[in-house]
């Protein structure tokens, strides 16, 4: 579905938009090459295509890209976004580099960009994963300042809205079978949403790849729950001789068939990307059966050779791919079931 407003966003952002069922990109394989999930991937793109048009490092584009998302108010990333079950927004992110180096942090707490101190984890200190109380201290070390600890507007609505049943209820991304096509946050009917990631994968011009996911992990969450954002080879794996992934959706199932590195494993066989996804997200059907139709799960992928793809377990998935024609366009996964 393609709307008013959609493409107005995005001719706002000087660049061609294009996205409607059954549209199969070009993929010819090209660098410098950025794709991130969902369409607020479309705005982070864009900050990332900055740095990668001026021969920028793939680890700062990814980076600088989905700080973009985690400062949008109104969204399921950053400290705008749903709360756990008591009432406070816990953040878990990573991000991993060409060399391999790559630092996480979970159940972060006041801190705006969690994705910057995953960096600062992966180049100032001898760990890759921080979690809790310990990596707040550690971002406060960094010069990070701690905000103030109330929810957004809408979250605090969402909250209270919640509390009314206090169902612990673990759906993900399902809203989008509603094919609302509205920039994140999808909402439930509602007006409450539930939960999105945004993972970022980019080659530069160099040919390196690097990748970033950043979330507020599921709404209403059990408090210390963390899904599979944060977690190296679940949320995100890069391989820089062979390709990247980045999962989004149910945490706990992506983590089960280690998502992102199965997906770079099979691009190492040969896979193409979207063949790699497809692969994993049928394993994820494999393993889950009857129940994974309550749920949803995709992942991105971007190969060696600039080639990109993505598959997801259910209809409403899309993701936001930027190349070196300048084109920044939102493509629907395919979907298995
Ligand atoms: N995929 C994000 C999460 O489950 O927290």
């Amino acid at each position: 579905m393609f709307n008013r407003r959609k493409f107005l966003e995005m001719s706002s952002l000087g660049l061609s938009a294009i996205s409607f069922s059954g549209f199969t990109p070009k993929n010819k394989g090209t660098k410098p090459i950025v794709i991130s999930t969902w369409d607020a991937g479309l705005r982070a793109n864009k900050a990332a295509w900055e740095i990668l048009r001026n021969n920028g490092r793939a680890l700062d584009a990814v980076e600088r890209g989905v700080m973009v998302t985690e400062d949008e108010i109104n969204c399921c990333v950053g400290l705008g976004a749903n709360p756990d079950r008591e009432g406070h927004v816990t953040l878990d992110a990573c991000i991993m580099d060409e060399h391999a180096n790559c630092g996480s942090v979970a159940f972060l707490e006041r801190i705006k960009h969690p994705i910057q101190v995953a960096r600062k984890v992966m180049e100032n200190t001898p760990h890759v994963f921080l979690v809790g109380e310990g990596a707040q201290q550690f971002a406060l070390s960094q010069g990070f300042v701690l905000e103030k600890d109330e929810l957004s507007k809408d979250a605090e609505r969402n909250y209270k809205e919640w509390l009314k049943k206090s169902e612990y209820k673990p759906i993900i991304n399902v809203e989008n079978k509603n094919n609302q096509t509205a920039w994140a946050p999808t909402r439930f009917d509602d007006g409450t949403w539930n939960h999105d990631t945004i993972g970022m994968i980019a080659m530069d011009a160099a040919g390196n790849l690097s990748g970033s996911c950043t979330t507020s992990g599921m709404g209403f969450k059990m408090r210390g729950r963390i899904g599979d954002s944060p977690i190296i080879g679940a949320g995100l794996f890069v391989d820089n001789e062979v390709g990247a992934a980045v999962a989004t959706g149910q945490g706990e199932d992506i983590i089960r068939i280690g998502g992102s590195h199965a997906v770079v494993e099979l691009m190492r066989q040969g896979f193409p990307p979207e063949e790699a996804c497809k692969k994993v997200i049928e394993r994820l059907l494999k393993v889950k059966g009857e129940k994974a139709k309550d749920i949803q799960a995709a992942i991105i992928a971007i190969n060696k050779k600039g080639e990109y793809g993505a598959y997801c377990l259910q209809t409403g998935f899309n993701y936001s791919v930027c190349t070196a024609d300048d084109k920044n366009i939102l493509l629907n996964g395919k979907n298995l079931i």
